[in-house]
């Protein structure tokens, strides 16, 4: 119903977006993962590419069907992800991490089925990339856009994060909020940033990723 072909601030832009959970191995039938459905992800990618941009989506494992009109790199882990997403980040002109990144792997990754011993076990973890911190880092051109699922005190944390990953904007929402988050197929959400706040009704992810397009294209002065 918004879908105007004539209106295209992203054309001409590169936009990589990522989406989904990662998967995280502990030995070949066991993995670490959490509940990200990868729909807002997909839906920003649609979004981005139905108003112009050229859109590369790196996906973790979902069960949503590959879009059109845009080229999908599939990952697992957060490091193919991390690799995926940096050798396109020279050509980006605006990065997109919707993704659930894990924040840690099993330190040990087992090449045969772990056996349960008697009693309790342990599992070490050790800390994943930051990719939207490490963008942040090396950022030249790039508009980041990073995403923050909260739990409570939404506004703070996404404002945090904006400062800490050197973003420019970050899409925060609340996840105990009925209908928003992770699985669902709507979502509420606070786009965050520097001396910038604006709140979205609560709305369909597609509806919402073009809108929260729409503001930052407005803003950036994209034509
Ligand atoms: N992110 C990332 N790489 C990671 C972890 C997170 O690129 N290893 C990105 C996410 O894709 C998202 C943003 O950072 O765009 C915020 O993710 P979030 O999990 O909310 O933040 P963390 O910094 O991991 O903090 P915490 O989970 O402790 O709240
Ligand atoms: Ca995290």
């Amino acid at each position: 119903q918004h879908f105007q072909p004539a209106f295209q601030p992203l054309k001409g832009k590169k936009v990589v977006v990522s989406a989904g959970p990662t998967r995280e191995k502990v030995d070949p039938v066991r993995f670490l993962t959490n509940f990200s459905s990868g729909k807002m992800g997909y839906a920003m990618a649609e979004a981005a590419r139905d108003l112009g941009a050229e859109v590369v989506l790196v996906s973790g494992p979902t069960n949503l069907a590959k879009p059109a009109g845009m080229k999908v790199l599939d990952v697992e882990s957060a490091q193919q992800m991390f690799e995926a997403i940096w050798a396109e980040y020279d050509v980006a002109d605006i990065v997109i991490k919707t993704a659930a990144v894990a924040d840690y792997r099993p330190k040990n990754v087992y090449g045969q089925k772990m056996k349960k011993q008697p009693g309790e076990a342990v599992l070490e973890l050790e800390r994943t990339t930051d990719i939207l911190a490490t963008l942040g880092a090396h950022k030249k051109h790039q508009l980041l856009i990073g995403f923050a699922a909260e739990t409570d005190d939404v506004e703070n944390y996404g404002q945090q994060k904006l400062q800490k990953k050197n973003a420019d904007y970050i899409v925060a929402n609340d996840i105990t909020e009925a209908g928003s988050g992770f699985g669902t197929d709507t979502n509420s959400v606070t786009l965050i940033g520097y001396d910038y706040k604006k709140s979205f009704p609560h709305l369909p992810k597609k509806e919402l990723a073009y809108r929260l397009l729409t503001t930052i294209a407005e803003r950036e002065e994209f034509k």
